[in-house]
């Protein structure tokens, strides 16, 4: 299979990746067949995929502009994904022109395309790290530029959580990450779960099937266990709620049920 120049050649272009199924429902570019046709069989079974996908997209947006209004300059977006139209530090920036905003994703692709959007920008950079292991992202010396940790930060977790098993102890990770941020920092969240999607679980499980398959499961949690993410945050107004309920600039009567699809919040530290 041809290699485009943007693909770094530590990676096996043979295997779907969950960011360039992604960068696919979303639109992008950088995404081979494999992911594409990963991407279709989930959508057989949800073909509503795509406006989840934008809808997320579009409450990240919103929440990264609440974020800066409430006087948040610091933005730590863990799992960035691949670089799409409207990404955290062109939103950050346009607020705030001395905003900083380190991204982190454990995908390669998403890592060198970041790199490439970002070259130039000395108030945004990406680092390759792992959530499950969040002292290496908090000790790294990329963030130790960037972020000072004494100051508010809004920490991102958007469309990375559900592709955290229980093993690998995501509550755990968010736990630490928020003992180590300043008070006055935010929490933003989405979701994945059964609550919401326009369709009987057993046919939306089929979509959750692809994700087993390419051994990246996704992992559906109830409304509660999300809320759990937020522990030791206050929740902002309106709270954790379908995407497009979260502070619309719009009314939202013509959404796609889809949007409707998993969760949504911002939360903060006294
Ligand atoms: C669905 S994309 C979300 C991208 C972006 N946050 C958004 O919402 O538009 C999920 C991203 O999380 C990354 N990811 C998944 N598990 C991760 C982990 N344990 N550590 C770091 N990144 C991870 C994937 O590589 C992918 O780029």
């Amino acid at each position: 299979m041809e290699r485009p120049a943007w693909a770094p050649r530590s990676i096996d272009v043979t295997v779907p990746s969950v960011s360039r199924m992604y960068d696919y429902y979303l639109g992008g570019s950088h995404n081979f067949e494999v992911d594409r046709q990963a991407a279709r069989r989930a959508m057989e079974f949800m073909p509503g995929l795509p406006k989840i996908m934008q809808a997320n997209r579009a409450f990240m947006r919103r929440a990264v502009r609440f974020a800066a209004a409430e006087g948040i300059t610091q933005f730590l977006d863990i799992g960035s994904g691949i670089p799409t139209f409207g990404n955290v530090h062109e939103v950050a920036q346009e607020a705030d022109p001395d905003a900083r905003v380190m991204y982190v994703d454990h995908d390669p692709v998403a890592v060198a395309h970041s790199q490439a959007v970002l070259e130039g920008n000395d108030g945004a950079d990406i680092l390759a790290a792992d959530l499950r292991k969040p002292w290496e992202i908090l000790n790294s010396p990329e963030v130790s530029r960037l972020i000072d940790l004494n100051r508010p930060v809004a920490l991102l977790l958007v469309a990375i959580l559900h592709f955290v098993e229980d093993t690998d102890n995501p509550y755990a990770a968010v736990t630490e990450l928020r003992e180590a941020l300043a008070p006055g920092s935010m929490l933003v969240l989405t979701h994945a779960s059964y609550d919401g999607v326009p369709l009987p679980p057993e046919r939306a499980g089929g979509a959750v099937d692809v994700y087993q398959n390419i051994r990246n499961p996704l992992i559906m949690r109830t409304r509660d266990e999300i809320a759990r993410f937020f522990e030791g945050y206050d929740m902002v107004e309106p709270g954790l709620v379908p995407m497009p309920q979260w502070r619309p600039d719009t009314a939202p009567e013509d959404e796609d049920p889809y949007a409707f699809s998993g969760f949504a919040g911002v939360g903060r530290t006294a």
